[in-house]
């Protein structure tokens, strides 16, 4: 009896941990986008941005926030995947039970899609932070822009150029449409972790979540696609081995 307490406890903390730091990711998206819509305003403002961004507390805001955010992926992705295990592990013949009720049960698909989503979208973030922040495989080498008297990398630059190759913007098109699937279920779940069961708000809080992964789906989507479309890459960059 107490052995099963103690597993229930802890499966708690584990949906309440996972609930409250993929709340604070959402945080990190809406302000990741915001930013990143810059893009679509061009290379100063980008450019501009950037320079700030890396520039807040005497440079230290970037290095401290990566930091926050390797916490908060890596709790988020281990306790969503144990809770998920845990689920599965208290129901064994769950699979069973629902087929012969007429169909597989709506639970434990819902978090096999999160654990699907959410493991390409960890794979992404990696890769994605190697190509963006790193500069791994960059098309090109950059000369630095001038932003407030100050030569700072040409991060526009960098982002227009893998915008312009067509394999790169379908695979953010259907990562970002992954994400959509990913937020618009994880919002819902994250609220009822955190203890949101009044039948009065269900509805009010699934709406909020489609809403919200709607405007951050179509805004991420609307970066690559316009990009690909309509810019150019930036002239004065050396082409690499070129
Ligand atoms: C079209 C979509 C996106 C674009 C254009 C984009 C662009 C960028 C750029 C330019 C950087 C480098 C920032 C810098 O060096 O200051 C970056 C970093 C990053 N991005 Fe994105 N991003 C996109 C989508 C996403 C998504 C969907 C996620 C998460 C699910 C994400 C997570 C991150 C993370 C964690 C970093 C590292 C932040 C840091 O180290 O300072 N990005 N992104």
């Amino acid at each position: 009896m107490s052995v099963l307490t103690d597993v229930t406890r802890s499966t708690i903390g584990k949906k309440l941990l996972n609930g409250l730091t993929g709340l604070l990711l959402c945080g990190f998206i809406v302000g990741h986008l915001a930013g990143n819509l810059l893009l679509l305003l061009g290379s100063d403002a980008f450019n501009t941005y950037a320079y700030t961004l890396h520039s807040l507390l005497h440079g230290a805001f970037v290095p401290l926030a990566e930091v926050g955010l390797v916490v908060l992926f890596t709790a988020h992705a281990i306790s969503g995947i144990s809770v998920a295990l845990a689920r599965r592990r208290a129901r064994p013949d769950g699979y069973q039970k629902s087929a012969n009720a007429g169909g597989k049960s709506r639970k434990s698909s819902s978090s096999t899609s999160m654990i699907i989503t959410g493991v390409v979208l960890l794979v992404f973030v990696i890769t994605h932070v190697a190509q963006f922040r790193g500069g791994f495989f960059a098309p090109r080498e950059y000369a630095d822009v001038m932003i407030n008297g100050h030569a700072t990398h040409n991060l526009y630059a960098l982002v227009v150029d893998w915008f312009n190759q067509a394999p790169m913007v379908a695979l953010y098109v259907v990562v970002m449409l992954l994400l959509g699937t990913h937020l618009r279920h994880g919002f819902w779940s994250a609220f009822q972790s955190l203890g949101a069961a009044n039948p009065k708000y269900l509805p009010i809080i699934h709406g909020a979540g489609v809403i919200f992964a709607i405007l951050m789906t179509v805004g991420f989507l609307m970066i690559p696609i316009y990009i690909f479309l309509f810019v150019d890459p930036v002239a004065g960059g050396t082409l690499i081995g070129g």
